[in-house]
């Protein structure tokens, strides 16, 4: 390689699932580049961002993929969650309906990932906390009881975006 060429230590693969307009994409572009629009559409088939970061002087790059939550907009499932190591289950806090999914999702993730996949469950759109329509309680039960971690988020005020990929990222390394 020449002069700027990057030694990557470890490749990640994370995968993103939820229904559709639970804000997926937008966690994803707040992560990956620090954007958030108001006018996003929704995916269609698969698409995925890389993130290099250094996590305790190794270089790590992520590799998210982001599909649609649409079921007739969605890819292969196999080969979505293909060599995935990581896994956000997101939910719209605001949406009793994209909560009440999440057992049918991690079901999917389940069947078709590594066993050993670490999984963080997401109440995303925190910044609507006056429409809030899942008890922060009933989600940190369901995310105890199925061994996942849990964060509430806004892609659109950037609360614990960052926070949520890293503590995925950093149990894997
Ligand atoms: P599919 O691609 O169809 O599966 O949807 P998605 O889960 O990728 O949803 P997307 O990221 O496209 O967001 C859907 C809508 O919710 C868009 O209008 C976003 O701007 C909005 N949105 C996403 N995150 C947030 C958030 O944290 N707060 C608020 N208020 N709106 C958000
Ligand atoms: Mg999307």
């Amino acid at each position: 390689g020449g002069d700027f060429a990057q030694k990557i230590d470890y490749v990640f693969k994370v995968v993103l699932v939820g229904d559709s307009a639970v804000g997926k994409s937008q966690l994803l572009a707040r992560f990956a580049r620090n954007e958030f629009s108001l006018e996003s559409k929704a995916t269609i088939g698969v698409e995925f961002q890389t993130k290099t970061l250094i996590i305790d002087h190794k270089t790590v790059k992520a590799q998210i993929w982001d599909t649609a939550g649409q079921e007739r907009y969605r890819a292969v499932t196999s080969a979505y969650y293909r060599g995935a190591v990581g896994a956000m289950l997101v939910y719209d806090m605001t949406k009793r309906q994209s909560f009440d999914h999440m057992s049918r999702w991690l079901e999917e993730l389940r069947a078709h990932a590594d066993k050993n996949i670490i999984i963080m469950l997401i109440g995303n759109k925190c910044d609507l906390g006056t429409l809030r329509a899942v008890p922060t309680e009933d989600a940190q039960e369901f995310a105890e009881r199925e061994n996942l971690y849990f964060m509430e988020t806004s892609a659109l005020q950037a609360t614990n975006v960052e926070s949520a990929f890293m503590t995925v990222l950093s149990e894997l390394y």
